[in-house]
């Protein structure tokens, strides 16, 4: 019998000013995915999501893959990408197992990027937590002038190149994802913003892993 997973922790920057830690508990079914305690391990830092949702993100990336559903890799509200790198390495190494075929046969899947880089934009008044508490007043008093969850789109592309995810692998689309995500035939994306009205990308063709979209097809 393999020993249990220690409990570790990590750093969140939300802005120089908020910092919270994450801790990543054992779960005994999660934890004897050799592949995904891998995985995890090179992309958890890189992440404000937890152990809980990375694991349904690899699960979803590797239906994809092996089972050859055509279309790219979407992630809308990357911060420093360690959900997206997960799915792009989940889909590298499921891909490597199966042979090429169909859609596979003439193209690579890409991992298409999208972000601001400058942190969320503005909340709504829609934006409110399960305390009742505002988007708005928590970032008016912890935010660095506006910006929260703010990341860098060169160590994001730096994060990436050194899991081998080159020009040819990817495309980083900066901005407002209402305005820059138009989707056409990309699937398993995943949405990140204050509320599915917020700051999601318009609903067309795309299929969302998110607990907000609870995958359905929108
Ligand atoms: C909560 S973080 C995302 C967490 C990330 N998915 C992860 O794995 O850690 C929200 C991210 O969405 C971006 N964002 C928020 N609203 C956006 C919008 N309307 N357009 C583009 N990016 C947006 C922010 O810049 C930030 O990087």
């Amino acid at each position: 019998m393999t020993e249990p997973l220690a409990s570790t922790r990590r750093e969140v920057a939300y802005s120089s000013t908020h910092r919270a830690e994450i801790e990543d508990y054992p779960i005994a079914d999660i934890d004897r995915s050799a592949e995904f305690t891998d995985l995890f391990g090179r992309t958890r830092n890189y992440t404000m999501t937890s152990k809980e949702i990375m694991f349904s993100t690899y699960q979803a990336a590797r239906y994809v893959a092996e089972r050859g559903i055509p279309g790219d890799i979407v992630e809308c509200g990357v911060w420093r990408g360690g959900s997206a790198l997960l799915a792009g390495l989940t889909v590298r190494a499921a891909e490597a197992r199966r042979p090429r075929r169909g859609w596979l046969a003439s193209r690579r899947r890409k991992l298409w990027l999208y972000d601001t880089f400058e942190g969320m934009t503005a909340p709504t008044a829609q934006d409110i937590d399960l305390t009742n508490t505002s988007a708005a007043q928590y970032m008016a008093e912890h935010s660095d002038e506006g910006r929260w969850c703010y990341a860098d789109e060169d160590d994001v592309r730096r994060v990436f190149a050194f899991e081998g995810f080159g020009a040819q692998d990817m495309e980083v689309v900066k901005g407002d994802v209402v305005q820059t995500c138009v989707p056409g035939g990309r699937v398993a994306s995943r949405c990140c913003g204050w509320t599915p009205t917020g700051t999601n990308p318009p609903r067309q063709n795309l299929i969302c892993f998110t607990p907000a979209c609870r995958g359905v097809a929108c």
